[in-house]
């Protein structure tokens, strides 16, 4: 089927079942165009990378309680900035995360770059986060691939090559997915899909938008993908 239906199934499914996260605004801004804040975006997409929605949440709203803008956590103690990412392991990012912090106040007056090219310049913020950020602060057709996502696009064209040798070419397939038109809905679409609906155990085949599109489904035995090597 055409990728044009495929889109604007799930666009449509977004609509109506979006997750109601902090970072994210609520639907009747998003009908409105408002865009969420870059600062909140790109602090909720390095703490998921290190863990799920439901653990991160509770650093996400401490965080951005005690350094509601980029500047107030730039200019934090690094001291402080560890103990508060104390349970989020992985000090690293944390580092990461005050260096890019750092180069956007002092460098950048507080405001992140608006392009994915821009981003991927800071230090500290890699090509996931640049495209995440990018496609859902900016609305910029970034190509966002998590875990969800490779998912999601492994089961809709049954991609034999197991993982993660197949992760280029399941990119390859995500990219081809990416269009001009509400570019950051999708990304956090195909998300919220790959997580309530497209889940790696028993996924919901009868409440996915995408059922009639997809090749995992067709073959009954959905959650065969995305294929693993043999431990
Ligand atoms: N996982 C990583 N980024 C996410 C996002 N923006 N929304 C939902 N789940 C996510």
């Amino acid at each position: 089927k055409a990728a044009v239906t495929l889109r604007a199934q799930l666009l449509a499914w977004y609509d109506q079942n979006a997750r109601d996260l902090p970072w994210r605004v609520g639907p009747a801004d998003r009908a409105a165009g408002v865009r969420a804040d870059p600062y909140r975006v790109w602090l909720s997409e390095v703490m998921l990378q290190q863990t799920t929605v439901p653990h991160a949440t509770p650093y996400f709203l401490k965080f951005t309680a005690r350094w509601p803008t980029v500047s107030d956590l730039a200019a934090a103690p690094d001291e402080e900035v560890m103990a508060a990412w104390a349970g989020l392991g992985y000090y690293a990012r944390a580092r990461n995360l005050l260096a890019c912090a750092r180069a956007v106040a002092n460098d950048h007056g507080g405001v992140f770059p608006d392009t994915e090219a821009g981003l991927l310049k800071l230090p500290g913020l890699g090509p996931y986060t640049a495209a995440a950020v990018a496609a859902i602060a900016f609305d910029r057709p970034a190509n966002v691939v998590d875990g969800n996502v490779e998912r999601v696009v492994s089961r809709l064209f049954a991609v034999e090559q197991p993982l993660p040798a197949a992760k280029p070419e399941l990119k390859r397939l995500a990219a081809a997915l990416v269009a001009e038109d509400r570019p950051g809905d999708w990304a956090q679409a195909l998300m919220d899909l790959g997580a309530t609906i497209c889940r790696p155990k028993a996924p919901l085949c009868d409440r996915c938008p995408l059922a009639d599109h997809c090749a995992a489904f067709a073959t009954g035995t959905p959650d065969a993908w995305p294929r693993k090597t043999a431990k």
